[in-house]
Order: C-alpha cells, then sequence, then structure tokens
C-alpha cells in the first residue's frame, strides 16, 4: 500500500507540473470522492491495527503534499497572468501627451470685462437690472411717456402691457437712484433687446454698459474728463473725444460722442468708414425729471449718464465687420481673440 500510495504522490506530482495541467481536473482525479487516494484510504479496513495509522499517516501526507503542490501551481499560473497583462498592458507615461484644448473667454466677455476694469478703477462699482423689466423703468421713469416717439426707435418684445424685454441698461439708472442716495457713482452692463432685424450691424439682442455718476456740483465737464479717461485707457492715449449735440430724453443737454479712430489716428480708413472718428456711446446730464421721478432734488444734485454699446466697441477693436459672427460660436472665429 505504501509503493501505490507512493505511485499516487508521484502521478499526481508530475502531472500538476506538467504545462497546461487541468488543476480542477487532477484535483478531482486524485482527491476527489472517488479519486485515487480515497480508493486507497477505502481500503484501509483489510490493513492490521499496527499498520492502520502509519498507512493513514502516510495517506494524510500525500493528500497535503497533492493539495500543496495545487495551490502553489494555481498560485503560479495566476502570477504569470497578471505579469504578462502587467507587459501587455504598459502604458508609456513617457509619450507626449495630447495637449488638452483651452477654453477662453468669448470676445465680448473680454470687452465687457475690460471695461469694466477702467470704471472700478476710477472708483465705480457694478449694479445689475432685471432683463425683465417694468415699462415704467425702462421708459416712463426717464421721462419717455407712453406715445413719446423716442419709443419708436426701441421698440421691443412686450411680455405684458406693462412689462418688457428692457430695450436699454437705462432702466438701470431709476432703480439704482430709487434705492441708493447721492454719491452715486455706477456702471451697470447687461443684455438689451430690441425689435431689430438681424444683419451686419444689428441684432435683436445685444450688450450695453451703462454708466451714472450723481452727486453735488457735477458738470458736463466731469462727464468729459472721465470719457477722455475712459477713452485712453481702452483705446490708447493719443485718443481724442468729439462730442456731437444730440437728444435723448433723459439728459439734458445731450452728445453723441466719438473717438477718433485708433487704427489711422484720424486720417481716414476702412474700420473709421473714411471719417477718422468712431462713434461710440451716448451721453449728457442726467435730466432733472428724471432726478425727480426717483426721489433726488435736481436744486441740489446734477449727474451724468452715458450707454454704449459692448459688440459695436468689440467689433472696432477687433476689426470685425459682421456682428453675426459674435453670436454664430464658430471655434475658428472664436479662438482668434
Ligand atoms: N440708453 C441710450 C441708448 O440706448 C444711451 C444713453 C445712456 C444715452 C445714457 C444717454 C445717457 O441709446
Amino acid at each position: 500500500m505504501k509503493a501505490k500510495l507512493q505511485m499516487i504522490k508521484e502521478n499526481a506530482l508530475s502531472a500538476i507540473h506538467a504545462d497546461n495541467a487541468d488543476l480542477e481536473q487532477i484535483r478531482i482525479q486524485y482527491l476527489g470522492k472517488k479519486g485515487e487516494l480515497t480508493g486507497v484510504l477505502r481500503g484501509m479496513g483489510a490493513l492490521t491495527p499496527e499498520e492502520r495509522p502509519i498507512i493513514g499517516q502516510l495517506a494524510n501526507e500525500v493528500r497535503e503534499e497533492i493539495e500543496k503542490a495545487l495551490g502553489a501551481k494555481a498560485e503560479a499560473e495566476k502570477n504569470a497572468m497578471l505579469e504578462k497583462r502587467l507587459v501587455e498592458e504598459k502604458i508609456d507615461v513617457t509619450l507626449p501627451s495630447v495637449a488638452a484644448k483651452m477654453g477662453k473667454l468669448h470676445p465680448l466677455t473680454q470687452v465687457q470685462r475690460t471695461i469694466e476694469d477702467i470704471f472700478i478703477g476710477m472708483g465705480f462699482s457694478i449694479a445689475e437690472g432685471p432683463e425683465v423689466e417694468y415699462d415704467y423703468y425702462n421708459f416712463q421713469a426717464l421721462n419717455i411717456p407712453e406715445n413719446h416717439p423716442a419709443r419708436d426707435t426701441q421698440d421691443t418684445f412686450y411680455i405684458t402691457e406693462n412689462i418688457l424685454l428692457r430695450s436699454q441698461t437705462s432702466s438701470v439708472q431709476a432703480r439704482v437712484m430709487e434705492q441708493q442716495k447721492p454719491p452715486i457713482r455706477i456702471i451697470s452692463p447687461g443684455r438689451v433687446y430690441r425689435s431689430d432685424a438681424v444683419d451686419a450691424t444689428h441684432s435683436p439682442l445685444f450688450h450695453q454698459v451703462e454708466g451714472l455718476v450723481v452727486d453735488k456740483g457735477i458738470t458736463m465737464g466731469d462727464l468729459k474728463g472721465m470719457l477722455e479717461t475712459f477713452a485712453k485707457t481702452l483705446f490708447g492715449n493719443d485718443t481724442l473725444l468729439r462730442f456731437r449735440p444730440h437728444h435723448f430724453p433723459f439728459t439734458e443737454p445731450s452728445a453723441e460722442v466719438d473717438v477718433s479712430c485708433f487704427v489711422c489716428g484720424g486720417k481716414g480708413c476702412r474700420v473709421c468708414k473714411n471719417e477718422g472718428w468712431i462713434e461710440i456711446l451716448g451721453a449728457g446730464m442726467v435730466h432733472p425729471f428724471v432726478l425727480e421721478n426717483c426721489g433726488i432734488d435736481p436744486k441740489v444734485y446734477s449727474g451724468f449718464a452715458f450707454g454704449m454699446g459692448v459688440e459695436r466697441i468689440a467689433m472696432k477693436y477687433y476689426g470685425i465687420d459682421d456682428m453675426r459672427h459674435l453670436y454664430e460660436n464658430d471655434v475658428r472665429f472664436l479662438k482668434q481673440f
């Protein structure tokens, strides 16, 4: 029996160590319920009482050895598999990577932030107002009563009789003056809406930056000096300003303000359409009626206001000839700025 056990052990071990050994099959063949080793143990009844413990112990040793060999082979196979995967799936981290594409701010946002920075540098703070606005703040408080002809040039989208999409950021002037008492020094950037057909210079949605200063003794000279500082910071130190008389219902006197062309310096070129000047904003002294409408005494206080179109400035600044490019969001266009 000893020899039988010895043979079982040798056969099992060499089967285990063979290449491509089916370990589960081997386990069943030798150690399973109907396996070879089990068969030997079943025949132990025929042994003498002296032989039985010796053969029993030997059988146990053979079982342990086979189990150990099966475990070691399984472990070795697992390690070999892992090793193979590590080699096959190796990533060369020293290869140059595909550069991630960086996003950037839209040119309109860049220009708006540049404008904001300049005014913040002059002590202004930023006020915001709603895009869905009462007729009162967009028109009536600004000295534009119902049926006033100025409403024609700023036709907009009415949500109800009294609620509309604001046609100008000047609506924020009235809101701020109702809430704050002078000294007031704010700018208000934001979207405005008009019933305009889309073309190279018009869009039913565009952006403005409004400015408002109210205090004792504010004059048109303050407006001019402040705008000059603004224009020189944005367009360069040689920039000149030109005030042309104009009419806005909420400022008196009113002006349209041009800057000397920052491309040709005033000689005339494509950007300024040969005029030497580029219109950038509307401005004027806050009308006494508007101050009164907002509870500020025009005998004590005076102020100036201005409003500029961000698209217009961005287009001139970057030499963009069609406003539609700014909204189509073609990355080939946008990544130039
Ligand atoms: N709100 C005017 C416009 O949209 C611009 C403006 C603002 C004019 C403030 C004077 C003062 O045309």
